[in-house]
């Protein structure tokens, strides 16, 4: 069983974005720069944001961290995100979810120019990606892509299960991994809360990554010996056992599962830095202008 890093894997990403924003400098590019929009004060967010500002530290991008007060209107947030999109240093702008009711989350993504959309959550990138034109790719799929890439994972023809249907992770991996690509042609089944049989279709994956939002769901009874086995989920939960009074688990019952793995990620530490430097990446390509011209 080999442990998949996804820790080490985002340093050496980030290492390179950094060389790369080095030489932009040298030669008096644009910097890339990233907008994060925050409304309220929900303490998960506040976190994710803060992080995703560091990590633009980290690569020597610009990033602008705007605040609202959780009462903002849907107008007036439509308003802010108008102003990003108009401003032309800044390159990629995300709107931390989740917001708070009374706005419209669809309206608020939609409002965001796809160029600027480095989360990738904008319908037209959504569509672009599935028709396989340059797109933004959301962070989760595309971090997951790239550890299959770097640990030369094959994919072509093999039987990958994907279990759930999030807009962010379930549906966009399902079609990442079955489109004809490097890291990709696989055999996809998505499976979501009403599929029955679960566990018989688990059994004849040799990829299976979970994305359903259930800590330890997946068992060793529903791996087959030497699958490939990424596991997306991270729920915080008490435990006596540690320090601080809480332990952070995946979808996966790690320990009964990874002795049956050829390769596993940890939780944490697989896919959750992976995601964080995946935000880096569309942001420099974004700067670059890679993907729309
Ligand atoms: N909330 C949880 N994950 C994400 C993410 O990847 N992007 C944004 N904008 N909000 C999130």
């Amino acid at each position: 069983m080999q442990l998949i890093d996804g820790k080490l894997i985002s340093e050496q990403i980030k290492a390179e974005i950094a060389k790369e924003v080095k030489l932009i400098k040298e030669v008096g590019g644009k910097i890339p720069h990233l907008a994060a929009i925050l409304v309220g004060n929900d303490g998960a967010s506040e976190t994710y944001v803060a992080h995703k500002v560091k990590d633009c530290e980290q690569v020597g991008f610009t990033s602008t961290l705007l605040r609202f007060d959780a009462s903002i209107t849907e107008e007036m947030l439509i308003t802010e995100i108008k102003k990003v999109n108009a401003n032309s240093d800044i390159d990629g702008l995300i709107v931390q979810l989740p917001i708070p009711k009374h706005i419209s989350e669809a309206k608020i993504i939609e409002t965001i120019d796809p160029a600027k959309d480095v989360d990738g959550f904008h319908p037209i990138n959504m569509g672009r990606m599935v028709i396989g034109l340059p797109s933004y790719i959301s962070a989760t799929p595309a971090g997951i892509i790239e550890l299959l890439r770097r640990y030369k994972i094959q994919t072509a023809g093999k039987n990958c299960v994907v279990i759930g249907r999030s807009n962010i992770v379930g549906k966009p991996i399902s079609n990442l991994l079955a489109q004809k690509s490097d890291v990709g042609d696989a055999t996809v089944t998505m499976c979501h809360s009403r599929t029955q049989n679960l566990e018989e279709i688990c059994l004849r994956a040799d990829i299976i990554i979970a994305a359903l939002g259930k800590p330890e769901f997946v068992t060793a009874a529903m791996v087959k010996e030497g699958a490939v086995v990424i596991d997306v989920g991270i729920t915080r939960l008490t435990s006596d056992k540690t320090k601080n009074g809480f332990k952070l688990v995946g979808d996966v019952k790690f320990n009964e599962v990874a002795p049956k793995c050829s390769f596993i990620t940890p939780v944490p530490g697989g896919v959750g830095p992976m995601t964080r430097v995946s935000l880096l990446q569309n942001t420099l390509l974004s700067a670059k202008k890679a993907i729309y011209c």
